[in-house]
């Protein structure tokens, strides 16, 4: 699949494209990322990427025409475009299930804003998602660019070293229960130490995994419910784990 990023810093992205696992999938080229910096397609002799907005008020508004040249050279590099995406606080709050499917499709351009946001009649006449990381005001789409090819680089084939993304908190909509490591026994200055939970060591794998769901179980109705009910609501809970939920009081 194939990422053209959009954007006035094209220098944030490559530290964070050549590090830790993810790396591969971009190295590789399976996630092929190609950085279009938006300065060298401003189109007047200052090499404006941005301007004050009409009507007033704060703020500096991202000039249409280079952000219309740069997809024009977005397009003619790589023919129709699949989709085109404006990370703003106003689209669409990204989730795992989005992230999957970017992560099974052809890509995407990146269009990263800066300033107060990007003049609308790009977004009218280009955009076709809108998302959002959050209800918070970042400085700029590139964190937010970063973060979806993250999140969509670590779930290509071969990018972690057992397919343990199956097992990610929200694969299945609920979160991640604990995890344990050496030691067995957790050292602490007073003489005493902290073990791991004894089912852990057990090496009898159906009382694991059930030990497991428990745990995602418990740590999803206490860190967000509303995780539960979306789950009961879509048949995705066993009889095993609403009769758990109940031995809960939930
Ligand atoms: N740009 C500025 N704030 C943002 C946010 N919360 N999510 C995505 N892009 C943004």
């Amino acid at each position: 699949m194939r990422f053209d990023v959009v954007t006035l810093f094209p220098d944030l992205f490559a530290p964070h494209l050549t590090q830790g696992i993810t790396r591969r999938a971009f190295e590789s080229g399976q996630v092929d990322v190609r950085l279009w910096p938006l300065r060298e397609h401003a189109t007047d002799a200052y090499r404006r990427v941005d301007d004050r907005p009409f009507g007033g008020g704060p703020g500096m508004v991202m000039l249409a025409e280079p952000l219309e040249t740069a997809l024009a050279a977005v397009r003619a590099d790589r023919g129709e475009l699949p989709a085109v995406v404006h990370f703003t606080p106003a689209g669409q709050r990204l989730d795992q299930a989005q992230v999957q499917a970017w992560a099974a499709g052809p890509g995407a351009v990146l269009l990263c804003g800066r300033y107060e946001g990007i003049d609308q009649r790009v977004i009218d006449r280009h955009v076709t998602h809108q998302i959002s990381l959050g209800d918070y005001v970042l400085s700029g789409g590139e964190l937010a660019a970063l973060v979806l090819l993250d999140a969509v680089a670590r779930l290509q084939p071969g990018v972690l070293a057992a397919p343990s993304h199956e097992q990610d908190s929200f694969s299945d909509g609920l979160l991640e229960g604990p995890h344990y490591s050496r030691p067995e026994q957790l050292p602490l200055a007073d003489g005493t130490s902290v073990p791991v939970p004894p089912v852990l060591l057990s090496g009898h794998h159906g009382q694991i995994a059930r030990w497991r769901r428990e745990q995602s179980l418990a740590v999803t109705a206490r860190q967000r419910p509303e995780l539960i009910t979306a789950a009961r609501a879509s048949g995705r809970l066993s009889r095993q784990d609403e009769q758990y939920l109940l031995s809960l009081g939930l």
